[in-house]
């Protein structure tokens, strides 16, 4: 069968599906017998180079020729940004034109709606390239585990950050590692996105509303790890531990906690071996127990596959006449606020060499109910001494209040301490 589609934007991944479609369209159609037909493309200031551009696709710059040419059966919306983005999907689903999307900042923003839409219009919208890149993580959900309740998806969703932390567990510098990622084009132009927890907090965003069913408005509990050190990941070493920029979101009591933030992981946990620029997801679901999908979370290639994957799934669908999946009825989960949660801690203060200080340290601690599980001393520098601690489980609020309390007298230390949550990542 044919199906025809039409391109925004012709970027990394844009140029990336253009590239496939030239290369593999004879794979595609022995492996599916769908025909993808490029009708036209859409793109702001750099033309696609020509020798992508299918024969017979027209060029344009102007998104309506896309929304308004009624033979594009599928919308492929690779512009990214918000608007507009968001302005284009909800025009097309309203049409009952289908869409395919990689873009995270609208599904993170408007996907019950995306879906409440298509469901009235009969349209169909597929994201697999949004989250984890060309881990099909999306179809697993949504067809392998049919008959499983999840409980928690957990893991690593952002590649720069990945990248970065997996460099300076070598003991390369924060700044340094965040250089090379953008040397090897990893990472944006502007990776603050990346190393915030921004960029997986949306992806869990996604992520979440589709494995439980629920529409999450606001930003997730996102924090980054512009405060950790090469000297960090040592230490964390000797704690046989390795730090990881982690999402997860799990079900507790009807209630659904769900955050990133960078962790100190066991090296006994799979999640701690997912190195560089990869990406690796658990699905912890009732009857499959835990499901651990690892690849590629980003890149041109990567990322165009899962698309055209998505293009041929609802191309078959469109083909078959089969009903679409059944509209899900979205069910409103209460958040829980992620300062309630407990964990173990490992921190680093930058304490004055004195006498007293950690006696003082563990009064303000004991003060916040956080109970100290073991104290080093490690690098002094110009009299300020590292100091490293670990808790037994305390609550974050606990937490951040005590460290908040002794970072403000200065003459204990000198500088922000760093706060780490030691993950089990059980629960
Ligand atoms: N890159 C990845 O590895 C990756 C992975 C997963 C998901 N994604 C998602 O995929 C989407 C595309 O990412 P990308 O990396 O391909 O971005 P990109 O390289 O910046 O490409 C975006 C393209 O869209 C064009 N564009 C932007 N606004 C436009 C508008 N209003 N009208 C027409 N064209 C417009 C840009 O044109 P100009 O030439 O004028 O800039 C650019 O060519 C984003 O939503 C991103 O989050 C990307």
């Amino acid at each position: 069968m044919r199906v025809n589609i039409g391109i925004l934007g012709c970027g990394c991944v844009g140029s990336g599906v253009l590239k496939i479609l030239k290369s593999k369209a004879e794979t595609i159609r022995n492996r599916t017998g769908v025909e993808i037909n490029v009708r036209r493309i859409l793109y702001r200031s750099r033309r696609p180079a020509q020798e992508l551009v299918p024969p017979g696709a027209a060029l344009t710059q102007a998104y309506g020729d896309l929304l308004d040419d009624g033979e594009i059966d599928i919308l492929v919306e690779l512009i990214g940004g918000l608007s507009p983005a968001h302005e284009i999907v909800s025009a097309a689903l309203g049409n009952g034109t289908s869409v395919v999307t990689a873009n995270k900042a609208i599904l993170a923003g408007y996907l019950p709606e995306y879906r409440r839409i298509a469901a009235e219009s009969g349209a169909n919208l597929e994201f697999e390239g949004a989250v984890a890149g060309s881990i099909p993580i999306m179809a697993a959900i949504k067809s392998s585990f049919v008959a499983d309740d999840f409980s928690s998806a957990y893991g690593i969703l952002n590649g720069t950050a990945n990248y970065v932390l997996t460099r300076m567990s070598e003991g390369m510098p924060f700044s340094d590692a965040l250089a090379l990622a953008q040397k090897r084009g990893f990472a944006e132009a502007d990776p603050a996105f990346d190393v915030s927890g921004r960029d997986a907090a949306q992806k869990l965003a996604i992520l979440a509303m589709l494995i439980f069913n629920t529409g999450i408005s606001g930003d997730l509990h996102a924090e980054g790890i512009t405060d950790i050190t090469a000297d960090d990941l040592a230490y964390a070493r000797d704690l046989g531990c390795t730090v990881k920029l982690i999402a997860k979101a799990s079900l507790a009591g009807g209630r659904l906690g769900a955050g990133v933030y960078p962790a100190l992981l066991p090296f006994s946990s799979a999640l701690a071996h997912i190195n560089n620029e990869n990406n690796a997801v658990y699905l912890r679901s009732d009857n499959s127990g835990d499901a651990l999908l690892f690849g590629k979370g980003a890149g041109e290639l990567p990322t165009a596959s899962a698309v055209i994957s998505d293009v041929v799934r609802i191309a078959l669908r469109l083909k078959s006449q089969s009903a679409k999946p059944p509209v899900s009825i979205f069910k409103q989960i209460p958040l829980i606020d992620p300062l309630e949660l407990s964990s173990r801690f490992y921190i680093r203060y930058s304490v004055l060499d004195k006498v007293g200080i950690l006696a003082r340290i563990a009064g303000v601690l004991g003060n916040h109910n956080v109970s100290i599980a073991g104290v080093w001393q490690k690098n002094t520098v110009a009299g300020v001494v590292s100091l490293v601690m670990t808790t037994h489980s305390a609550r974050v609020r606990d937490m951040f209040d005590s460290v908040r309390i002794i970072d403000s007298s200065n003459d204990l230390v000198r500088g922000k301490s760093l706060v780490l949550r030691i993950d089990d990542l059980e629960g």
